[in-house]
């Protein structure tokens, strides 16, 4: 049988990102910050070797990349097609993550209300962990055969990981599990993770200018 059959695709996962250098320094400079008094506050555990430090979306320092961030997880969900003309994007929370040796982020979502969530690169060695996103139909996950080649991206891939890259901002749907796979160098590993909530205009309280503008 010839026959070529027209073919819909429906229903993406859908991965954005954009390298935006522009941040680097001031988000590097915050973190840090933050990370030393964290530092001053506990020990590196052996079995869980990562700093995780408070949010970072107070400190006022951070308002232009949490208003690009806001901005930019409105501007998605507009695009996917959400009514979001009454809505506004927030912060459910934005921390840095510093990944020793041997540490790795196990596969999760984030609920809670968050419909955008992201990742912000400072500090990435060299080998890097790698950024995984996994298929979030879980029926399709179950029932999978096995794949003809693991290394090619296809409709049967359950599984797509990314380098990481300083600089390098991304966002997917909040319903998207994510995981880091170990860092297995000596230098570590510091990025900024942002979970985006949205609530209705007249509910939005501007937390040090997470509130996007509606454009
Ligand atoms: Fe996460």
């Amino acid at each position: 049988m010839s026959d070529k059959l027209t073919i819909d695709t429906h229903f993406p996962t859908l991965i954005y990102k954009i390298e935006k250098p522009e941040f680097l320094e001031v988000a590097k400079k915050v973190s840090l910050e933050f990370l030393e008094k964290r530092k001053q506050e506990t020990t590196l555990d052996e079995m869980y070797p990562c700093y995780m430090t408070e949010p970072l979306n107070f400190d006022s320092r951070m308002l232009d990349f949490a208003n690009y961030v806001a901005q930019t997880a409105w501007n998605i969900l507009k695009e996917q097609g959400y009514e979001v003309e009454n809505i506004s994007t927030y912060f459910e929370a934005m921390w840095c993550q510093e990944h020793h040796k041997n540490s790795l982020m196990e596969q999760h979502i984030h609920g809670n209300g968050n419909q955008i969530v992201g990742f912000y690169f400072l500090d990435v060695p060299d080998p890097a962990p790698r950024v995984v996103f996994y298929y979030q139909r879980l029926s399709k996950v179950q029932i999978s055969l096995l794949e003809k080649n693991k290394n090619d991206l296809t409709i049967a891939s359950n599984i797509i990981n990314y380098d990481a890259k300083e600089g390098m901002l991304m966002f997917t749907n909040a319903y998207v599990p994510h995981s880091f796979s170990r860092n297995i160098s000596d230098k570590p590993m510091r990025f900024i993770h942002f979970n985006v909530q949205v609530k209705p205009n007249n509910f939005i309280i501007n937390n040090c200018g997470s509130k996007a503008e509606i454009i």
